[in-house]
């Protein structure tokens, strides 16, 4: 059986070999982090020696076979490398960021671009993505909020099952898939103020009702390794956490696999002010269950005296060992350490077939957050069509930030996507209007944004004046959003938004169609722009997406994944907030809200348009009262009442009314999209069991208490037809 195979190697192994299984190193160029100490040569006769146990950044077949012939060549017992590397929205043919591809609530689509991706990184060797990113985001400002899947527990639970499916597969020794990771372990999207890798203060309640709940959904789903984060939560940086890598993780939710650290975060606990040094350093992470260092050059200074010194039980090092042996033996890496470095492999992908599956599931990812004056979809009366912005023509910015390895300037510009849809009888003229970053644009740079050249005002103005319809590309470059990418601003960078109020002030038809990776501000165009689309950064076949949907070959179905703020001020802003004691009144002053601007979202999560128009009908439960081993069947008609087919996605929501400790306004709890015809009517019923009422209590038990609950059911988290019941225990 499987676990004997890897206690067989484990006893075949030195300490010092051991030791060397958990290590990790870059390939040889600096990518994701600080330069690495240890030179090529020297990684090279580790490698020979059986002292790695993977590499990431390492890519092709090439390379990926070249590493592991050093090892199963040269070394003593010839265990296999793993390689690992950011695949995060796509390999080579790129998806939406995260946050934009959820907002699709597709998860047939989540799972499938994972697929996709999956297998064209095992056709460059990679058989171990850093991916998905769980982490509950909350806060506009922080840069990588754009890499997860927004602000709710329940709706990233369910995209990090998908994830896992996508790249794992039911056998993960199939060549066509990988390892996945759920990371970062955990708390780091609640970095105080958005600033990047910042202090989290959370409590007890937060962590396991808000934060934890989509790493055990992943747990549970089966994926091989967790990685964990590079932020102090209350005083203990994440990697020095026992309470969370062994209580939680190993003990508790029975973890088999191993956790991988964020990029030098065993070395960076001397800079957090823990350890003494790196040998400290390596002390408290082993004993608090971190199992591979990744690129710290911790492990491998410190571990072997520690046991030696018997500091360190050996048992901890074989137990860390063994998850990675196990991890190698169900990537099938012993029974071939080539399995996925197969030019084969290679030959065999459509990379055609994958442009057009990204452009599917990026044109299902587009919100559509306001609809004028009937702008949208673009009437074929429309001849005149000017296309004004710095977004317009960027074949960039739609990659994103964390693009693996999505050629730059690869995706279908706006401009492009646009003249590929409309006939010889429509003009369509550009101006950029502004320049949005100025010099060097890369993931290790800073960006630095235009904030004075204004001089392409003039000719974009001109434009608009002798367009019917002007479409303005604003937003975000793909360097603004990712990881050290925190902002204090979120409204639009630059002279953006002075362009549109230009453009504006000389045409008032205009579709402000967005490009970002976060939550932007944009009170002024909801109050003024007739239409805007949130595109976000929708990877390789952005511009043909958008085009599908402003023309109508596509009705818009997404929904907000996050709060839109009316203010920067509001951040964190998210749906699920505490009634707190004086809820806002805001008439008043001794309530909790703002004095300056309303406390609720601009556009809220689960908020998304359609071309169409839906009907709900009376919410009704088939009993007021539920035994906990029993259900209630919740339904409710939707009707299409517009002109078009479309999609809705209804969403259910629940409040715990009386608890025994302070629980949401209300929480998702369960979501369904559903199609309709124009006057199609369809009854839509979800079972609300024992299971979605439970939480983490002031007993420190994850159950559910006796009581009343408010069950709400629409379209969004704002708009929603209430019931209640009684739940008895
Ligand atoms: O996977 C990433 C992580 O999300 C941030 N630090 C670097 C890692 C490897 O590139």
């Amino acid at each position: 059986n499987a676990e004997a195979k890897v206690d067989s190697v484990l006893a075949l192994m030195t300490l010092e070999e051991k030791v060397g299984q958990l290590v990790q190193y870059n390939g040889s160029w600096d990518l994701t982090g600080p330069a690495s100490e240890v030179g090529n040569k020297e990684k090279e006769e580790k490698l020979k020696k059986g002292l790695v146990g993977s590499m990431l950044n390492v890519l092709s077949i090439e390379a990926t076979t070249e590493a592991q012939k050093m090892v199963m060549e040269n070394s003593r017992l010839k265990i296999p490398l793993m390689f690992g590397y950011d695949v995060i929205h796509g390999y080579k043919t790129i998806f939406p960021v995260p946050l934009g591809e959820t907002a699709s609530w597709d998860m047939a689509a989540a799972e499938r671009s994972a697929q996709i991706a999956a297998l064209e990184s095992v056709a460059e060797g990679v058989n171990w993505t850093f991916s998905p990113m769980i982490d509950i985001s909350r806060d506009a400002r922080w840069g990588r909020i754009m890499e997860g899947s927004g602000e709710d527990p329940f709706l990233t639970s369910k995209v990090a099952v998908a994830k896992v499916k996508g790249y794992q597969g039911d056998d993960l020794s199939d060549p066509r898939t990988i390892a996945a990771t759920a990371k970062h372990f955990a708390g780091y999207g609640f970095a105080e103020a958005g600033r990047e890798y910042n202090t989290v203060h959370v409590g007890e309640n937060e962590l396991h009702n808000t934060i934890l709940p989509p790493f055990k959904a992943a747990a549970d789903a089966g994926v091989a390794t967790f990685m964990n984060s590079f932020n102090d939560l209350d005083g203990t940086p994440a990697t020095a956490s026992k309470m969370l890598q062994r209580e939680i993780l190993k003990e508790k939710w029975d973890f088999q696999g191993f956790v991988i650290t964020d990029w030098g975060t065993i070395a960076e606990l001397v800079t957090h002010g823990l350890a003494r040094d790196r040998k400290h350093a390596s002390e408290i992470a082993i004993k608090a269950g971190s199992d591979m260092d990744m690129e710290g050059r911790a492990y491998e200074v410190g571990l072997v005296e520690l046991v030696e010194e018997g500091k360190v039980e050996e048992a901890l090092i074989d137990d860390a060992v063994r998850r990675v042996l196990r991890v190698k033996f169900k990537l099938g890496l012993f029974d071939d350490p080539y399995l996925y470095s197969n030019p084969e492999t290679q030959l065999q992908i459509d990379y055609d077939q994958h442009l057009r599956e990204a452009r599917d599931i990026a044109k299902k990812s587009i919100v559509l957050l306001k609809n004028e004056k009937q702008l949208l979809p673009i009437k074929s009366s429309v001849k005149k069509i000017a296309v004004i912005g710095p977004l317009a023509n960027d074949k960039d910015s739609p990659i994103g930030n964390w693009r693996a390895q999505g050629e730059p300037n690869s995706a279908v510009s706006l401009l492009e996507g646009l003249k590929n849809a409309v006939g010889k009888d429509v003009k369509v003229t550009y101006a950029k209007g502004a320049d949005l970053g100025m010099g060097e644009r890369s993931f290790m740079k800073p960006l630095k944004i235009n904030t004075t050249d204004k001089s392409g005002f003039e000719e974009a103005v001109e434009k608009a004046k002798n367009a019917e319809l002007v479409i303005m590309a604003l937003g975000e470059d793909a360097f603004q959003t990712g990881e050290g990418r925190s902002q204090v601003n979120i409204d639009l960078p630059g002279v953006q938004q002075e362009l549109l109020e230009a453009v504006y002030k000389v045409n008032k038809n205009v579709i402000l169609v967005l490009f970002n990776g976060r939550p932007l501000e944009i009170t002024w165009a909801s109050e003024n722009i007739p239409a805007i689309v949130e595109a976000w950064l929708l990877g390789s076949e952005s511009g043909n997406a958008i085009a599908d949907v402003l023309f109508g070959k596509y009705n818009p179905s997404g929904k907000l994944p996050v709060s839109f703020p009316r203010a920067v001020g509001q951040e964190p802003l998210y749906y699920n907030q505490k009634n707190t004691g004086r809820p806002a009144n805001p008439v008043e002053v001794t309530y909790s809200g703002y004095q300056d601007v309303q406390k609720d979202a601009l556009y809220p999560f689960g908020f998304g348009l359609s071309y169409t128009t839906f009907e709900y009908g009376d919410l009704k439960l088939s009993s007021d009262e539920m035994d906990q081993n029993g259900e209630i069947i919740v339904s409710i008609a939707l009707t299409n009442t517009g002109e078009v087919a479309g999609k809705e996605v209804v969403q259910l929501y629940l409040r715990d009314m009386v608890a025994s400790t302070t629980r949401p306004i209300k929480e998702l709890k369960a979501f369904e999209m559903v199609e309709l015809n124009p006057g199609e009517t369809k009854e839509i019923s979800f079972n609300i069991t024992n299971e979605m009422l439970e939480f983490y209590n002031a007993d420190k038990k994850w159950t559910s208490e006796e009581g009343v609950f408010k069950i709400m059911v629409g379209g969004n988290s704002r708009d929603l037809q209430e019931a209640e019941f009684y739940l008895k225990k």
